[in-house]
Protein backbone atom coordinates (compact mmCIF):
# COMPACT_ATOMS: atom_id res chain seq x y z
CA UNK A 1 0.00 0.00 0.00
CA UNK A 2 1.26 3.59 -0.91
CA UNK A 3 2.71 4.83 2.16
CA UNK A 4 0.61 7.72 3.70
CA UNK A 5 2.85 9.21 5.89
CA UNK A 6 7.20 9.17 6.29
CA UNK A 7 9.52 10.67 8.71
CA UNK A 8 12.36 13.15 7.67
CA UNK A 9 15.42 13.15 9.41
CA UNK A 10 14.80 16.03 11.59
CA UNK A 11 11.84 13.41 12.75
CA UNK A 12 9.18 15.18 10.89
CA UNK A 13 6.12 13.72 9.73
CA UNK A 14 5.60 13.89 6.04
CA UNK A 15 3.15 12.62 3.29
CA UNK A 16 5.78 13.11 0.70
CA UNK A 17 4.90 9.79 -1.41
CA UNK A 18 1.54 10.87 -1.93
CA UNK A 19 2.13 13.69 -4.11
CA UNK A 20 5.80 12.52 -5.37
CA UNK A 21 4.83 10.93 -9.04
CA UNK A 22 5.51 13.00 -11.65
CA UNK A 23 2.18 12.38 -13.46
CA UNK A 24 0.32 13.06 -10.16
CA UNK A 25 2.31 16.58 -10.09
CA UNK A 26 1.37 17.73 -13.74
CA UNK A 27 -2.23 16.16 -13.48
CA UNK A 28 -2.47 18.95 -10.12
CA UNK A 29 -0.88 21.73 -11.92
CA UNK A 30 -3.83 21.09 -15.10
CA UNK A 31 -7.00 20.20 -12.49
CA UNK A 32 -6.40 22.15 -9.16
CA UNK A 33 -8.63 25.27 -9.16
CA UNK A 34 -7.79 28.51 -7.86
CA UNK A 35 -7.86 30.41 -4.83
CA UNK A 36 -10.66 33.06 -5.12
CA UNK A 37 -9.18 36.81 -4.89
CA UNK A 38 -11.18 37.07 -1.72
CA UNK A 39 -8.56 35.03 0.29
CA UNK A 40 -5.25 37.14 -0.43
CA UNK A 41 -7.39 40.59 0.01
CA UNK A 42 -8.50 39.65 3.33
CA UNK A 43 -4.70 38.27 4.59
CA UNK A 44 -3.36 41.35 3.09
CA UNK A 45 -5.69 42.94 5.37
CA UNK A 46 -5.52 41.25 8.40
CA UNK A 47 -1.59 42.09 7.99
CA UNK A 48 -2.23 45.74 7.02
CA UNK A 49 -4.09 46.13 10.17
CA UNK A 50 -0.82 46.46 12.86
CA UNK A 51 2.13 46.50 10.26
CA UNK A 52 2.15 48.70 7.32
CA UNK A 53 3.77 47.75 4.38
CA UNK A 54 6.16 47.30 1.78
CA UNK A 55 6.23 43.33 2.50
CA UNK A 56 9.60 42.01 2.26
CA UNK A 57 9.03 37.98 2.08
CA UNK A 58 5.98 35.96 2.16
CA UNK A 59 6.25 31.94 2.22
CA UNK A 60 3.86 29.25 0.71
CA UNK A 61 4.13 26.09 2.69
CA UNK A 62 2.66 23.09 1.36
CA UNK A 63 2.79 25.02 -2.37
CA UNK A 64 2.27 22.26 -4.45
CA UNK A 65 2.58 23.57 -8.20
CA UNK A 66 1.71 26.62 -6.85
CA UNK A 67 -1.52 27.66 -6.83
CA UNK A 68 -1.87 29.55 -3.79
CA UNK A 69 1.86 31.18 -3.95
CA UNK A 70 1.40 33.16 -7.37
CA UNK A 71 -1.14 35.23 -6.89
CA UNK A 72 0.85 36.87 -3.46
CA UNK A 73 3.91 38.26 -6.15
CA UNK A 74 1.99 41.10 -6.69
CA UNK A 75 1.42 42.33 -3.35
CA UNK A 76 4.94 41.24 -1.92
CA UNK A 77 8.21 41.44 -2.60
CA UNK A 78 9.75 38.03 -2.76
CA UNK A 79 7.33 35.08 -2.49
CA UNK A 80 8.78 31.41 -1.83
CA UNK A 81 6.61 28.73 -2.43
CA UNK A 82 8.16 25.32 -0.40
CA UNK A 83 7.36 22.28 -1.03
CA UNK A 84 7.90 18.35 -0.16
CA UNK A 85 7.92 16.91 -3.13
CA UNK A 86 10.58 17.34 -5.60
CA UNK A 87 7.90 16.74 -8.48
CA UNK A 88 5.44 19.41 -7.35
CA UNK A 89 8.08 21.68 -6.90
CA UNK A 90 9.26 20.87 -10.88
CA UNK A 91 5.86 21.41 -12.05
CA UNK A 92 5.69 24.76 -10.07
CA UNK A 93 8.96 25.48 -12.09
CA UNK A 94 7.45 24.58 -15.02
CA UNK A 95 4.87 27.64 -16.35
CA UNK A 96 5.54 31.12 -16.41
CA UNK A 97 6.37 32.35 -13.15
CA UNK A 98 6.26 35.93 -11.51
CA UNK A 99 10.02 37.49 -11.18
CA UNK A 100 9.88 37.60 -7.47
CA UNK A 101 8.68 34.05 -7.09
CA UNK A 102 11.40 31.28 -6.33
CA UNK A 103 9.96 27.38 -5.19
CA UNK A 104 12.42 25.65 -3.00
CA UNK A 105 11.66 21.74 -1.52
CA UNK A 106 11.17 22.29 2.02
CA UNK A 107 8.98 21.14 4.50
CA UNK A 108 6.38 22.24 6.92
CA UNK A 109 8.61 21.51 9.73
CA UNK A 110 11.37 22.61 8.28
CA UNK A 111 10.64 25.88 6.74
CA UNK A 112 14.06 26.79 4.80
CA UNK A 113 14.22 30.20 5.92
CA UNK A 114 15.93 32.01 8.32
CA UNK A 115 14.54 33.31 11.64
CA UNK A 116 12.23 36.17 11.73
CA UNK A 117 12.21 36.62 8.55
CA UNK A 118 9.26 36.45 6.72
CA UNK A 119 6.10 39.13 6.87
CA UNK A 120 3.32 36.17 5.59
CA UNK A 121 3.26 32.16 6.18
CA UNK A 122 0.56 31.27 4.35
CA UNK A 123 -0.94 27.51 3.34
CA UNK A 124 -3.33 26.25 1.24
CA UNK A 125 -4.33 22.74 1.05
CA UNK A 126 -1.30 21.10 3.08
CA UNK A 127 -1.68 22.02 6.06
CA UNK A 128 -3.60 18.56 7.29
CA UNK A 129 -0.50 16.74 6.20
CA UNK A 130 1.53 18.14 8.80
CA UNK A 131 3.18 17.41 12.42
CA UNK A 132 1.09 21.11 13.57
CA UNK A 133 2.70 21.04 16.62
CA UNK A 134 6.46 21.39 14.91
CA UNK A 135 4.73 23.33 12.12
CA UNK A 136 3.24 25.87 14.40
CA UNK A 137 6.90 25.81 15.78
CA UNK A 138 8.42 26.55 12.65
CA UNK A 139 5.75 29.34 11.44
CA UNK A 140 6.45 31.14 14.86
CA UNK A 141 10.50 30.69 14.35
CA UNK A 142 10.46 32.23 10.47
CA UNK A 143 7.61 35.06 11.11
CA UNK A 144 8.56 38.49 11.83
CA UNK A 145 7.30 39.73 15.06
CA UNK A 146 3.45 41.40 13.98
CA UNK A 147 3.90 39.01 10.82
CA UNK A 148 0.88 36.72 10.33
CA UNK A 149 -0.17 33.37 9.16
CA UNK A 150 -3.07 32.42 6.99
CA UNK A 151 -4.39 28.75 6.28
CA UNK A 152 -6.72 27.65 3.96
CA UNK A 153 -8.45 24.44 3.07
CA UNK A 154 -11.62 22.97 0.73
CA UNK A 155 -12.76 19.33 1.22
CA UNK A 156 -14.01 17.81 -1.67
CA UNK A 157 -15.32 20.05 -5.00
CA UNK A 158 -18.91 19.42 -6.31
CA UNK A 159 -21.11 19.94 -9.64
CA UNK A 160 -23.13 22.90 -8.84
CA UNK A 161 -26.26 24.05 -10.30
CA UNK A 162 -27.32 27.75 -8.79
CA UNK A 163 -30.82 27.52 -7.34
CA UNK A 164 -32.06 23.86 -8.26
CA UNK A 165 -31.21 22.24 -4.82
CA UNK A 166 -33.00 19.08 -5.76
CA UNK A 167 -29.85 18.41 -8.92
CA UNK A 168 -27.41 19.75 -5.84
CA UNK A 169 -28.51 16.87 -3.58
CA UNK A 170 -28.41 14.17 -6.95
CA UNK A 171 -24.52 15.51 -7.65
CA UNK A 172 -23.85 15.98 -3.73
CA UNK A 173 -24.46 12.02 -3.40
CA UNK A 174 -22.80 11.31 -6.89
CA UNK A 175 -19.74 12.16 -5.31
CA UNK A 176 -19.61 11.28 -2.06
CA UNK A 177 -20.60 8.13 -2.83
CA UNK A 178 -17.42 7.54 -5.22
CA UNK A 179 -15.44 9.21 -2.01
CA UNK A 180 -16.77 6.78 -0.19
CA UNK A 181 -16.99 3.72 -1.61
CA UNK A 182 -14.02 4.51 -3.74
CA UNK A 183 -11.34 6.25 -2.09
CA UNK A 184 -12.97 5.71 1.53
CA UNK A 185 -10.22 2.99 2.27
CA UNK A 186 -7.70 4.60 0.83
CA UNK A 187 -8.25 8.00 1.87
CA UNK A 188 -6.11 9.27 5.05
CA UNK A 189 -7.82 10.01 8.28
CA UNK A 190 -5.82 12.96 7.81
CA UNK A 191 -8.52 14.44 5.02
CA UNK A 192 -10.92 14.52 8.32
CA UNK A 193 -9.33 17.56 9.02
CA UNK A 194 -10.98 19.06 5.89
CA UNK A 195 -13.99 17.27 6.13
CA UNK A 196 -14.40 18.69 9.76
CA UNK A 197 -13.14 22.46 8.34
CA UNK A 198 -10.26 22.46 10.32
CA UNK A 199 -11.92 22.47 13.25
CA UNK A 200 -8.63 20.76 15.46
CA UNK A 201 -6.51 23.02 13.95
CA UNK A 202 -5.35 26.19 16.11
CA UNK A 203 -2.85 28.34 15.50
CA UNK A 204 -1.22 29.02 18.82
CA UNK A 205 -1.27 32.97 19.02
CA UNK A 206 -3.54 35.13 20.94
CA UNK A 207 -4.85 37.03 17.67
CA UNK A 208 -6.82 34.91 15.63
CA UNK A 209 -9.85 34.48 13.59
CA UNK A 210 -11.52 31.39 12.35
CA UNK A 211 -13.88 32.31 8.72
CA UNK A 212 -15.71 29.50 7.37
CA UNK A 213 -18.05 31.36 5.61
CA UNK A 214 -16.34 31.53 2.30
CA UNK A 215 -16.28 29.51 -0.87
CA UNK A 216 -14.51 28.50 -3.83
CA UNK A 217 -16.48 28.33 -7.24
CA UNK A 218 -14.99 27.69 -10.77
CA UNK A 219 -15.98 27.36 -13.94
CA UNK A 220 -14.51 24.27 -15.75
CA UNK A 221 -15.81 21.29 -17.84
CA UNK A 222 -16.40 17.67 -17.24
CA UNK A 223 -13.00 16.72 -18.18
CA UNK A 224 -10.98 18.95 -15.86
CA UNK A 225 -13.22 18.12 -12.48
CA UNK A 226 -12.77 14.61 -13.26
CA UNK A 227 -8.90 15.75 -13.46
CA UNK A 228 -9.25 16.83 -10.29
CA UNK A 229 -11.04 13.80 -8.86
CA UNK A 230 -8.29 11.97 -10.14
CA UNK A 231 -5.22 13.86 -8.77
CA UNK A 232 -7.13 13.51 -4.97
CA UNK A 233 -4.54 11.98 -2.23
CA UNK A 234 -7.21 9.14 -2.23
CA UNK A 235 -8.21 8.14 -5.28
CA UNK A 236 -4.15 8.16 -6.53
CA UNK A 237 -3.90 5.61 -3.58
CA UNK A 238 -6.78 3.35 -5.02
CA UNK A 239 -5.17 3.45 -7.98
CA UNK A 240 -1.85 2.18 -7.13
CA UNK A 241 -4.15 -0.64 -4.78
CA UNK A 242 -5.51 -1.65 -7.53
CA UNK A 243 -3.23 -1.76 -10.55
CA UNK A 244 -4.95 -4.54 -12.33
CA UNK A 245 -8.64 -3.52 -11.75
CA UNK A 246 -9.66 -2.79 -15.59
CA UNK A 247 -13.29 -1.04 -14.23
CA UNK A 248 -12.61 2.36 -14.31
CA UNK A 249 -14.66 4.12 -11.54
CA UNK A 250 -14.19 7.51 -12.55
CA UNK A 251 -15.86 7.00 -16.17
CA UNK A 252 -18.80 5.60 -14.40
CA UNK A 253 -18.94 9.18 -12.04
CA UNK A 254 -18.21 11.07 -14.79
CA UNK A 255 -21.16 9.76 -17.17
CA UNK A 256 -23.56 9.70 -13.70
CA UNK A 257 -23.05 13.33 -13.31
CA UNK A 258 -23.27 14.10 -17.16
CA UNK A 259 -26.47 11.98 -17.40
CA UNK A 260 -27.89 14.28 -14.42
CA UNK A 261 -26.54 17.56 -15.61
CA UNK A 262 -27.86 16.46 -19.17
CA UNK A 263 -24.35 17.05 -20.46
CA UNK A 264 -24.08 15.65 -23.59
CA UNK A 265 -21.12 17.00 -25.19
CA UNK A 266 -17.76 15.68 -25.35
CA UNK A 267 -16.59 16.04 -21.36
CA UNK A 268 -13.60 18.53 -22.59
CA UNK A 269 -16.57 20.81 -23.83
CA UNK A 270 -18.82 20.50 -21.05
CA UNK A 271 -18.78 23.26 -19.08
CA UNK A 272 -19.49 22.83 -15.61
CA UNK A 273 -19.64 25.02 -12.14
CA UNK A 274 -18.10 23.56 -9.40
CA UNK A 275 -17.86 24.46 -5.81
CA UNK A 276 -16.48 24.11 -2.12
CA UNK A 277 -17.21 25.59 1.36
CA UNK A 278 -13.71 27.25 2.45
CA UNK A 279 -11.98 27.12 5.56
CA UNK A 280 -10.06 29.62 6.72
CA UNK A 281 -7.86 30.28 9.58
CA UNK A 282 -5.35 33.59 9.97
CA UNK A 283 -3.17 34.20 13.23
CA UNK A 284 -0.41 36.70 14.42
CA UNK A 285 2.27 36.47 15.72
CA UNK A 286 2.66 39.26 19.26
CA UNK A 287 4.76 42.22 18.22
CA UNK A 288 7.19 41.72 20.83
CA UNK A 289 8.63 38.76 20.29
C1 LIG B 1 -3.15 19.10 -1.70
S1 LIG B 1 -1.57 19.75 -2.12
C2 LIG B 1 -1.82 21.53 -2.00
C3 LIG B 1 -1.13 22.29 -3.09
C4 LIG B 1 -1.43 23.77 -3.19
N1 LIG B 1 -0.98 24.49 -2.02
C5 LIG B 1 -2.90 24.09 -3.45
O1 LIG B 1 -3.34 25.13 -2.97
O2 LIG B 1 -3.59 23.36 -4.18
C6 LIG B 1 -0.69 19.38 -0.69
C7 LIG B 1 0.80 19.61 -0.86
O3 LIG B 1 1.41 19.49 0.42
C8 LIG B 1 2.68 18.90 0.22
N2 LIG B 1 3.13 18.34 1.51
C9 LIG B 1 2.69 17.24 2.15
N3 LIG B 1 3.32 17.09 3.32
C10 LIG B 1 4.18 18.13 3.42
C11 LIG B 1 5.09 18.56 4.42
N4 LIG B 1 5.25 17.88 5.55
N5 LIG B 1 5.79 19.70 4.20
C12 LIG B 1 5.64 20.41 3.06
N6 LIG B 1 4.79 20.05 2.06
C13 LIG B 1 4.06 18.93 2.26
C14 LIG B 1 2.45 17.86 -0.85
O4 LIG B 1 3.64 17.47 -1.49
C15 LIG B 1 1.48 18.60 -1.77
O5 LIG B 1 2.15 19.28 -2.80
Amino acid sequence: MMSETNKTATGAVTSTRLFEGAEHADLYLKCRPDWPEEIIQKTLAFLQEKKSGPFELAVDVGCGSGQATRPLASHIKKVVGVDVSVEQIRAAQCVDNPPNVEFRTGSGEAIPVSDKSVDLVTCAQAVHWFDFDVFFREVDRVLKPGGCVAIYSYHIFKPWVDGDDKKNEQLYSIVTQHDTETCGPYNSPRILHLQNMLADVHIPYEETIRDNTLAIRQDTTMKSYIGYLESRSGYQSYLENNPDDKADPLKEVQERLMDTLGLDAPAEYSKINIRSPIAFLLGRKPDNN
